[in-house]
């Protein structure tokens, strides 16, 4: 791993967390992710399981970690299996976790290696009446891709039809929503690396410089600071900033225009989620300074309207009636296309016509229940925009805030937002 070794009393209070949510003599299972197949004999580099980093801070491909806290036998209660390792595979793909590396990181005493897995798993299930499996609950989740996961599901059900299953992901949202300290901190630290990126590339950008350049400043950054980008980033210059999901990132930047930066830092898995739009040649023209500070007056706004008790949906109508105010304001809409829009607000939604903002953690749309109120502990981005594409631009601003009980604390303080603090930074 790449990161700073991490206190193992972060997966412990995970491990307890969840106790506190299991039925009582029920058994909990889950699994790392499969390394995924490209082409020929390729694989990309694994990305390690969310739910399974959370509760063992283990990152290693054919990992399983099953949770019986009421086992008779107390050194049955918490138990890691491992891929063992091999002469060969020590050649080919270098060094595997051992038993005690994997007791360091994890605080789960009781290390076996996986060939082990089906005898204790057979001891245990009979054992337990309820048991928890794991699935990929994110509302926004849709792949045709059988995981480990989902082959260990079908298996159980073939070996067990008798007993009683249950939804891990509807306990891990509830936890994983609400950040520890330890978890607030690697988060800070993936906002301050994504800061260092920001800096390196506002200062680098200038009118000739390929959207493939500045990805390539922002790697350098990020790598020497022993973290990776969270999301395929976003570098969009001129209209290419009003394609949402824009990742060609190979046009070259021209003076006049504005520059959109969706790019942020990984660290320790936890993601950062970072978007600031700038001009190409260092300052602003008087249209797009208008737009720049629409946009930055609502995510203002919308920082001030996000605390506990407020529930995701009116937040997001509160953000689309301050577009709306902004709209009107820069001549994009008139009084009358707002009163002929229905409810669906379709006048508004041509020029913003996205979510306003998202849990974050260790997945960058992060799991919880965004039914629920916001409580204090939650991290969220705050992303208003305005796309618009008749005039070759779009702003779009993106900061991560921590809500607590007083309001929310920036996660991205330090990193320039203000239209004259770009310029300043631009210039040097
Ligand atoms: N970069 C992904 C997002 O902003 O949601
Ligand atoms: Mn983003
Ligand atoms: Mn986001």
């Amino acid at each position: 791993m790449r990161h700073a070794a991490i206190d193992p009393q972060l997966f412990i209070d995970n491990r307890q967390r969840l106790k506190r949510l299991q039925l009582p003599n029920s058994i909990a299972i889950l699994n790392a992710n499969d390394i995924l197949p490209t082409n020929a004999d390729g694989s990309l580099r694994i990305v390690p399981n969310s739910d399974l980093f959370y509760l063992s801070g283990v990152e290693q491909e054919e990992s399983t970690l099953l949770l019986f806290p009421d086992a008779d036998d107390p050194s049955l209660r918490e138990i890691l299996f491992l891929r063992e390792t091999s002469d060969l595979i020590a050649v080919w793909e270098g060094h595997k976790l051992t038993k005690d590396e994997a007791r360091q990181i994890s605080g789960i005493q009781n290390i076996q290696w996986t060939s082990a897995l089906p005898q204790m798993m057979h001891r245990l299930v009979c054992e337990a009446e309820h048991v928890y499996l794991n699935t990929n609950e994110h509302k926004r989740s849709g792949s045709n891709v059988q995981t480990r996961e989902m082959r260990f599901v079908e298996e159980m059900r073939r070996q067990y039809p008798l007993h009683q299953y249950h939804r891990l992901a509807r306990l891990l949202h509830r936890l994983r929503v609400v950040k520890s300290h330890w978890e607030i901190d690697l988060l800070q630290q993936a906002c301050d690396i994504t800061e260092a990126g920001f800096r390196r590339v506002a200062k680098f950008t200038r009118p000739g410089v390929n959207e493939c350049d500045i990805e390539a400043e922002f790697i350098h950054e990020f790598t020497r600071r022993h973290a990776a980008f969270a999301y395929n980033p976003i570098i969009a210059s001129g209209r290419n900033a009003c394609v949402l999901h824009y990742i060609q990132n190979d046009q070259t930047c021209r003076a006049g225009d504005l520059l959109l930066l969706d790019v942020a830092a990984s660290y320790a898995n936890y993601n950062a989620d970072l978007t600031r739009t700038i001009p190409v040649n260092g300052r602003f023209t008087p249209r797009q300074r208008r737009v720049y500070d629409a946009v930055l007056r609502v995510l203002r706004g919308l920082m001030a309207e996000l605390s506990p008790a407020r529930r995701h949906k009116d937040w997001q109508k509160a953000a689309e009636e301050m577009i709306e105010k902004e709209l009107v304001d820069l001549r994009l809409l008139s009084l009358r296309d707002l009163r002929k829009q229905g409810p669906e607000r379709s006048a508004m939604k041509r020029y913003f016509m996205h979510g306003v903002g998202h849990p974050l953690g260790l997945d960058v749309h992060d799991i919880g229940f965004t039914t629920e109120p916001f409580a204090p502990g939650w991290v969220m981005t705050i992303e208003p925009a305005i796309y618009i594409p008749e005039e070759r631009m779009a702003v779009r601003l993106e900061n991560d805030v921590l809500i607590t009980e007083t309001g929310v604390v920036d996660l991205m303080a330090k990193i320039p937002i203000e239209a004259d603090a770009i310029e300043e930074l631009m210039s040097r």
